[in-house]
């Protein structure tokens, strides 16, 4: 499949990031099981730990409307090679995206982009499969 039209998404994105203190703009295009796609944007903060990557923003609007299942994400930066996603971002992605499958595609440009799995991203990811309510509060 050709990531064109979603990494041109993810480039519109980056135009509406709010980021004054890094001067670093990023966008990303989340891709559905289902085939619609929500964009975000990175969203700084004078607070600097309250930002926002680009990549959660577009998780949370997914989310807050009612998607679960997601097959690929976009990023693109502002004059990044590749630019790859924090860990924070990983692991939010690995709460919803099957760490086989789902697709992160780093892009340069329509033409340049690197697709990599999240199970490369973040071997050995702790999901949520992992917890179970034996493992939170011992038997009373
Ligand atoms: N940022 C993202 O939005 N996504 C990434 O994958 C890496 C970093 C943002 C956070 C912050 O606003 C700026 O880039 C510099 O770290």
């Amino acid at each position: 499949m050709g990531y064109q039209n979603l990494i041109a998404q993810a480039m519109a994105a980056k135009e509406s990031a709010y980021a004054p203190y890094s001067r670093f703009r990023v966008g990303a295009a989340l891709l559905t099981a289902n085939g619609k796609v929500y964009t975000g944007c990175n969203v700084e903060n004078v607070s600097f730990s309250a930002t926002n990557c680009a990549e959660r923003t577009a998780v949370y609007k997914a989310v807050s409307e009612g998607e679960r299942e997601f097959s690929a994400i976009v990023i693109h930066g502002d004059n990044h090679d590749y630019l790859p996603p924090c860990g924070i971002c990983r692991q939010v992605l690995a709460e919803f995206c099957d760490l086989d499958s789902f697709q992160v595609i780093l892009a340069n440009n329509e033409q340049d982009y690197k697709v990599m799995t999240l199970a490369e991203l973040l071997p050995g990811a702790f999901q949520p499969g992992d917890l179970k309510p034996g493992n939170i509060l011992p038997e009373l």
